[in-house]
């Protein structure tokens, strides 16, 4: 099969990233007989530097007539001077909003090499496997109103948490199909005992499970969650939550894998069911990191396992996904580490080495 895929490189590792998933996807079209036409973008501080845009118009046109989007990282030092017109990051939420990407999955699985390289003891993380549902064009990041002001009383700012039932109705529709595909458990996080746009998200919830009465489902408050991510991750299949809170928990999350290097996601424009393709925009959750940027340092791992994600929900390509995520677990096995995810007694290698070793593992 055919493909039309919109690569928006981006800044920092951003480009180094993306062109080993690309590296991985061409392999996996050899090998399985299919064919990615690739269009690129500019998107973030390079395009800022071009034509003055965080998101150019072509770009967003193009991505828009493409079914996936591949994207590295936006931003750095460069663009951070919160005095600047525009910033890198404005492109990344104009993209989300500009595709419709509502629902932002992030799952964290802990490899069983891993479980020695993090912060936390093996007998806590081993076993992780948890998927994070972010809504991710509503609430405090894109409601309004939301600006500042002058008063003879000093300086005022606002943000707000607006939600309407269909938002909130369509994310947990993604929470429960994906936990209906996996262990039947789905913990909506929020803040009821505070916030209304908290009481309207449960009583949807409780509204919107009754089609899905072979799921389990548990309200859970933020705070809540913040603390039994770390006390007892393994409790958790699939949460789902709205667009700040989510955005704070799963940077807490990502630390549950060792390496922010390892984590891939998918922004989703609909919900997620065998046999539909949707629409999606795919990128490694690690930033930018402009230190390591052109060093051939990077792991592209999470870029390559977002790429893996891509042929899942938008191309419709399970086994092709699965032989990614295969091939990245033996590359790991075999003892090949990049210098994040470096151990004693393991060969480490660089952001190339690390792409071309997936592709030689990748059956056909
Ligand atoms: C993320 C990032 C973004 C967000 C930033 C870069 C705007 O932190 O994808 O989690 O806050 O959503
Ligand atoms: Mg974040």
């Amino acid at each position: 099969m055919q493909f039309d895929l919109a690569v928006l490189p981006g800044d920092g590792v951003g480009p180094e990233v993306t062109s080993q998933a690309i590296k991985v996807l061409e392999e996996v079209g050899r090998r399985f007989g299919h064919s990615f036409n690739l269009h690129h973008g500019l998107v973030g501080g390079v395009a800022i530097d071009e034509i003055e845009s965080a998101l150019p118009d072509d770009t967003l046109k193009m991505c828009k007539r493409c079914e996936a989007v591949l994207l590295g990282a936006v931003g750095g030092p460069k663009w951070d001077d919160p005095k600047l017109a525009v910033h890198p990051e404005d492109g990344l939420l104009a993209l989300r909003k500009g595709l419709g990407l509502f629902a932002n999955l992030r799952p964290v699985k802990v490899f069983p090499e891993l479980t020695n390289s993090t912060n936390l003891k093996p007998e806590v993380i081993s076993g992780v496997d948890l998927v994070f549902v972010r809504e991710l064009t509503g609430g405090l990041y894109f409601a309004r109103p939301k600006r500042q002001w002058r008063t003879s009383r000093g300086r005022w700012a606002t943000d707000s948490m607006t939600y309407s039932e269909q938002e909130i109705e369509r994310i947990l529709r993604v929470g429960f199909e994906l936990a209906r595909s996996r262990y039947k458990r789905l913990v909506s996080v929020d803040k009821a005992n505070v916030l209304q746009a908290s009481r309207l998200w449960r009583q949807v919830a409780v509204e919107v499970a009754s089609s899905y009465p072979d799921v389990e489902l548990e309200h859970m408050l933020v705070d809540t969650c913040a603390m039994r991510l770390i006390q007892k991750p393994t409790y958790f299949d699939v949460l789902v939550t709205e667009n700040m809170f989510g955005d704070i928990l799963t940077d807490e999350a990502s630390m549950l894998a060792g390496s922010m290097g390892m984590l891939p996601s998918a922004s989703l424009a609909g919900v997620p069911k065998e046999g539909v393709n949707i629409f999606g925009m795919y990128e490694p959750i690690h930033g930018s990191a402009p230190r390591r940027a052109g060093q051939n340092l990077a792991n592209p791992i999470a870029t390559i396992l977002s790429a893996a994600m891509m042929l899942r929900y938008s191309f419709g390509l399970n086994k092709e996904a699965q032989a990614v995520e295969v091939a990245v677990d033996r590359v790991l096995k075999q003892g090949y580490r990049t210098y994040d995810i470096m151990d004693e007694g393991k060969i480490k290698v660089g952001t190339k080495q690390m792409g071309d070793l997936i592709c030689e593992k990748i059956g056909g």
